[in-house]
């Protein structure tokens, strides 16, 4: 497996980043149709960077980055791998060359958000104004392996 610039790829390579978003999103909750992740791959591309995991021209997966306070600031999204081909590092590999891209652009700090509107963790329908920082140290996964729990390493 390479990263490559995804917006180095042919369109068909687009495509399928935006079927990833569709299709291998499936939770905690991504995208229904097409229309609207073929503007998110275009506005990534347009606006920040993509960068791609390929492995004999497939597209493994895909990430990208949001510039925030002139650059400073650089907010992960999105990640995604395809099914077939997860927990083998992909994810992981296309996190370290994105910390590498914004580095390299001048970023001090990474953000990223990841929702739980399915019930998948702990913090799922709870009141979170109430001990908040209680509810975080004691954030668990209720079965169905919620994103927040893949590590960088
Ligand atoms: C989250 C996602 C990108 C992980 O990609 P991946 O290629 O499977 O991750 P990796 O193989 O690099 O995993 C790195 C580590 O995190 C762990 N991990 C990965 N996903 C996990 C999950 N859902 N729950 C718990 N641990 C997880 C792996 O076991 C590995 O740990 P280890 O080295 O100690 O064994 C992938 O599951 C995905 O695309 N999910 C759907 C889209 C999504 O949820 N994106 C993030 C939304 S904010």
């Amino acid at each position: 497996m390479t990263v490559q610039d995804l917006g180095a790829q042919p369109a068909e390579l687009l495509e399928a980043a935006a079927v990833l978003l569709v299709d291998h999103f499936d939770e905690p909750g991504g995208w229904r149709e097409m229309r609207s992740p073929r503007e998110e791959v275009t506005n990534v591309l347009k606006e920040r960077f993509a960068l791609a995991a390929m492995e004999d021209g497939f597209l493994q997966g895909w990430i990208g980055g949001l510039p925030q306070y002139t650059g400073r600031v650089w907010e992960l999204h999105p990640l995604v791998v395809h099914r077939a081909c997860r927990l083998r590092g992909i994810g992981r590999a296309l996190v370290a060359a994105f910390e590498e891209e914004v580095r390299h652009r001048g970023a001090h700090t990474i953000t990223l958000g990841t929702d739980d509107h399915t019930g998948m963790t702990s913090l799922s329908a709870v009141d979170l104004y109430d001990d908040l920082p209680g509810k975080l140290a004691a954030l668990r996964d209720l079965g169905r392996k919620h994103p927040s729990f893949f590590t960088r390493g």
